[in-house]
C-alpha cells in the first residue's frame, strides 16, 4: 500500500471535515452536534485565557490523533495550538460486550445510562473531566522557562491532549446526561486550579506546578494516577465510558514518558557533574548549576504522597458501591482470576493503633481504593528503579526511593499521624524537626526556581538537564520542535 493510500485509509476512520473531528457519527445527531458546537467556542475561550501562556502563535510539532487504530493512530506536523483539532474519539465497540464484574456480571454492557446509576456515573465523569483542564491550568506558566525546544514541545503535547481528554468527558456528559450534563460541561470551564472561590475538585489539581522538576514529577506520578483511574473506568459496564477511556490511555502513555525521561535526564546530568567535580556535596553540586540528588528525593516524596491521596480513603463505601453496581472496575479486571464479585474477600489496610501502624483485614469491597492505590504504587516503583540504574551506571552510591505509603498523607486513616519516609510514626515535634529533610523546603523551591530560564535555540539544552537519546517521532534532539512567530 502506498503511504498516501495508507494515510487516506487511516484518516477515513475519523471525520476531519466536521467542525468537531469525531468517529461517533456526530453529523447524524443534530441536537448533540449543536450542543457541542455551542460549547466549542467556550472551550477555545478557556484555552486562550487559561491555556499555555504567551504561546498562541507558536507553531508546535504536535501529534494529532487521526485514527483509533493502535498502528498509526497519530500524525505529526506543525500546528498553532489554538488551531489544534480537538475531537471525540472512542475505541471501536466490542460486539456483545458483557459486564464482567459486580452484581450485573454476565448481563449486556449498557449503551445508555441506567436511571438508578445516573447520579454516580455523572459524578465519576465530572471528577475525571475536571482533572484534565486543571493540569493545563497548573502548567500554563511553564512554557516561559522551558529547558529546550524539545521539552517545550512535550509540554504543549501534554497540554493539548489534556484538553482533548476534557472533550472526551464533555461528549459523554452532553450525549448521555441531557441538560444536567450540559451544565456540568460549562462548570468544567469555570472552575480554576487553585482558585479559592471555585477550585478544581481534587486537591492535587489545585497545587502549583511552578517549575520543570515539578512538571516532570507531576507527569510521572500524577499522570500515572490518571492511567490507573482510566484503566478502572475502561472496565465500566457503561460501554461509552469504557471505550472513551480506552482511547485516552493511548495518549496518556506519552505523558508518563515525558515525566520518566525528564527526571531521568535531570539525574543523568547531575551524575555527570558529580563525577566531573568528584563530589557529593549538595552545595557544590548546586553551585555547578545542577540539582542535587537529595533535592530530587524530596520532590519524589512530595509528588508521590500528594498523588496517592488521589485514590481516596482506604476504606470507602462509595468505592464498594461503584464496583458492585458495575460503574468502575479494578485495574486489569479481566486478567484477575477471582469471582469478580468480591463479597467474601478481604484486603489488608493500615491503621493507627496506640500510635503505631498496624495491618488490618477489612472487606475487600470497602478497600477497593486501597487495591487500586497499591497497584499504582507497584507501577511507580518500577520507574524509580530505572532512575536508580542511571545513578548506578555513573558509579554513585545513592538510591532514590518512594516513601512509605503512610508518609505525608492527607486523606484516610493515615492522615491522622506523622510518619517518616521509612515508616516510623513520629510526634509533631519530631516531624517538624525533620520535615525539611523530607519535603521540598522553601529554599529548595527557590533554588530550583533560580535554575529556570527559557532556552529557545535549536538543539540547546539547559545546563541542569541532559538531552534526550532520541527525539520525537524519530526526529533528532536538535530539531526545531517549536517555531516562534
Ligand atoms: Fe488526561
Ligand atoms: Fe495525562
Amino acid at each position: 500500500m502506498t503511504l498516501e493510500l495508507k494515510l487516506e485509509r487511516e484518516m477515513s476512520s475519523i471525520d476531519y471535515n466536521e467542525k468537531i473531528p469525531n468517529n461517533v457519527n456526530l453529523a447524524e445527531d443534530r441536537a448533540l452536534k449543536r450542543a457541542l458546537e455551542h460549547w466549542q467556542p467556550n472551550y477555545i475561550e478557556w484555552w486562550q485565557d487559561m491555556g499555555p501562556e504567551e504561546s498562541q502563535d507558536f507553531e508546535v510539532y504536535l501529534r494529532t490523533a487521526v485514527s483509533v487504530d493502535p498502528q498509526g493512530w497519530a500524525q505529526f506536523g506543525y500546528v498553532k495550538m489554538p488551531e489544534y483539532r480537538w475531537g471525540i474519539f472512542l475505541n471501536p465497540a466490542q460486539q456483545d460486550r458483557k459486564i464482567h464484574f459486580g452484581d450485573h456480571k454476565g448481563e449486556d454492557a449498557w449503551q445508555s445510562v441506567p436511571g438508578e446509576y445516573r447520579a454516580n456515573l455523572r459524578r465519576i465523569i465530572v471528577t475525571q473531566g475536571d482533572t484534565e483542564p486543571a493540569s493545563v491550568e497548573q502548567q500554563r506558566h511553564l512554557g516561559l522557562t522551558a529547558p529546550s525546544l524539545y521539552d517545550l514541545r512535550n509540554l504543549f503535547q501534554v497540554n493539548v491532549e489534556e484538553g482533548r481528554h476534557l472533550w472526551a468527558m464533555v461528549y459523554l456528559l452532553h450525549k448521555y446526561f441531557g441538560r444536567d450534563g450540559r451544565e456540568e460541561g460549562e462548570a468544567l470551564l469555570e472552575r480554576r486550579s487553585g482558585n479559592e472561590d471555585n477550585p478544581r475538585i481534587l486537591q492535587a489539581f489545585n497545587e502549583k506546578t511552578p517549575d520543570w522538576l515539578s512538571f516532570f514529577m507531576f507527569t510521572y506520578f500524577t499522570d500515572r494516577d490518571g492511567k490507573y483511574q482510566l484503566c478502572a473506568l475502561a472496565e465500566s459496564s457503561f460501554d461509552p465510558l469504557a471505550r472513551t477511556t480506552r482511547f485516552m490511555l493511548t495518549e496518556e502513555a506519552h505523558h508518563m514518558f515525558v515525566g520518566e525521561s525528564g527526571v531521568s535526564r535531570i539525574i543523568q546530568r547531575t551524575c555527570e557533574v558529580m563525577n566531573d567535580l568528584k563530589t557529593d556535596d549538595p552545595a557544590a553540586i548546586r553551585a555547578a548549576g545542577v540539582i542535587d540528588l537529595p533535592t530530587i528525593q524530596r520532590y519524589i516524596n512530595f509528588h508521590f504522597s500528594v498523588t496517592i491521596d488521589l485514590f481516596g480513603a482506604d476504606q470507602s463505601s462509595n468505592a464498594a458501591t461503584f464496583y458492585t453496581t458495575g460503574l468502575k472496575g479494578r485495574f486489569e479486571e479481566g486478567k484477575r482470576d477471582d469471582d469478580h464479585i468480591l463479597k467474601n474477600d478481604h484486603y489488608t489496610v493500615l491503621e493507627v493503633r496506640d500510635g503505631k501502624l498496624v495491618e488490618k483485614q477489612v472487606p475487600m469491597l470497602n478497600a477497593l481504593n486501597e487495591v487500586l492505590r497499591d497497584d499504582y504504587i507497584k507501577d511507580s516503583i518500577s520507574g524509580v528503579k530505572r532512575w536508580n540504574k542511571v545513578i548506578e551506571k555513573a558509579g554513585i552510591p545513592f538510591e532514590l526511593k518512594v516513601p512509605h505509603k503512610a508518609f505525608h498523607r492527607k486523606i484516610g486513616a493515615l492522615s491522622e499521624v506523622n510518619v517518616s519516609p521509612s515508616g516510623e510514626v513520629l510526634s509533631d515535634k519530631e516531624w517538624k524537626q525533620q520535615v525539611d529533610n523530607w519535603l521540598p523546603s522553601q529554599s529548595d523551591r527557590e533554588f530550583i526556581a533560580s535554575l529556570m530560564g527559557r532556552i529557545t535555540e535549536v538543539g540547546k539544552f539547559a545546563n541542569w538537564i541532559a538531552p534526550p537519546k532520541i527525539g520525537i517521532n524519530n526526529q533528532p534532539a536538535d530539531f526545531a520542535y517549536v517555531r516562534f512567530n
